[in-house]
């Protein structure tokens, strides 16, 4: 039981973007709440997913697992990717005639809404109880993160002001060199 403390500091250390924006938020700091709001809970929604990408490479190299931290690296992911959702139906007032059309213009919400099912599939099917019932399959479905992570690079790349916006450039390369690591490079080049 030494470790018990790790998981409850790793849950306040994944909250603390959440209860800072909050604060920003409730003490009137926010500008332009939707856009200082969506930016941000966008990137933290990105930022843990490449981190959940990054336990693997990081277990092979450390000299201890980091396995146990995995889920819940994910699931905040996805807590952040339902911020971000959230502020985006409040800017449109709920309105899901103008939503669903949007989805099927903007070619940069289309890739994120797809992004977001996956995200969504992935977190519901988080529990020991979905490992356990889905089997093989599940390791099959969890594999959508290798999807979902290239997807969101097209959606912040496309819904950046300039295509020479450095930002989405430089999660585009982290995501390259994460998923580049997961191929079985010796198998490729013999
Ligand atoms: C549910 C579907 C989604 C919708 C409707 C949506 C919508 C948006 C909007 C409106 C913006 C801001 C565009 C602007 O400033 O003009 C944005 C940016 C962004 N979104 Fe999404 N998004 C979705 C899903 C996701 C998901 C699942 C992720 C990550 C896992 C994500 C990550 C980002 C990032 C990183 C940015 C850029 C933030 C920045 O410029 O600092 N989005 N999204």
């Amino acid at each position: 039981m030494a470790n018990f403390w790790q998981k409850p500091l790793l849950f306040v250390l994944l909250l603390t973007p959440f209860l800072i924006l909050l604060f920003e938020a409730l003490s009137g700091y926010l500008i332009d709440p939707i856009e200082e709001i969506t930016n941000p809970t966008g990137q933290w929604a990105f930022r843990f997913l490449l981190l959940s990408l990054l336990i693997t490479p990081l277990n092979k190299i450390l000299p201890f697992s980091l396995i146990r931290y995995r889920r819940m690296i994910g699931v905040f992911s996805f807590f952040y990717a339902c911020l971000h959702l959230s502020i985006y139906l409040i800017d449109q007032s709920f309105e899901f005639q103008f939503i669903f059309e949007d989805v099927l213009k903007r070619p940069y919400v289309t890739i994120g809404f797809s992004g977001f099912i996956l995200l969504f599939l992935l977190a519901i099917t988080s529990t020991n109880k979905m490992v356990r019932r889905l089997g093989k399959r599940w390791k099959k479905l969890h594999r959508s993160i290798y999807l979902i992570a290239p997807l969101i690079v097209v959606h912040f790349y496309w819904q950046a002001k300039s295509s020479m916006d450095i930002e989405p450039m430089i999660y585009a390369l982290i995501t390259l060199l994460l998923l580049g690591f997961r191929i079985n490079w010796k198998k490729w080049l013999n």
